[in-house]
């Protein structure tokens, strides 16, 4: 009985800390259930990473003050831009929307994403709509 308590308060111990662990991509997606509701899944410096499931097309916008990277995980993604060509990604492909530049994403079938933005970035950018994700939502549990 000693040894489950003191096995037990080692492993209390331990939960509080900040152990190193890999964050695996495709397990975070498994988390995400609806689609265009980013999951704040990992922060380098200023930068959010982030994942999400797009379906369908959210909404034209820009960010005045940030670039903003799309990774395709799985599926096509098709990011329209205004005064320029759709850019077209698979899977393991990226780009990088340059700050000020109008930009709607589009999914003809369901993609899985992962997006680096500045901690400061909204959904939607200058645009609010129905389907703005308040950053406190997509932060989630993530600490
Ligand atoms: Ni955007």
């Amino acid at each position: 009985m000693l040894l489950f308590f003191v096995s037990l308060f080692f492993v209390l111990q331990t939960g509080n800390m900040t152990e190193p662990h890999a964050t695996d991509i495709a397990a975070e997606l498994e988390h995400v259930t609806q689609h265009w509701t980013p999951r704040v899944v990992g922060r380098v410096n200023d930068q959010y990473v982030k994942v999400a499931k797009l379906l369908g097309e959210l909404v034209w916008h820009a960010h005045e003050e940030e670039d903003e990277l799309f990774l395709v995980v799985s599926g096509r993604l098709r990011i329209q831009l205004e005064g320029a060509d759709d850019v077209e990604l698979g899977p393991g492909q990226f780009y990088v929307v340059p700050k000020g530049v109008r930009h709607n994403p589009v999914a003809d079938e369901e993609v899985q994403i992962a997006l680096i933005e500045t901690v400061t970035t909204a959904h939607t950018g200058d645009v609010e709509v129905a389907g703005t994700v308040p950053l406190a939502q997509q932060l989630g549990d993530f600490a």
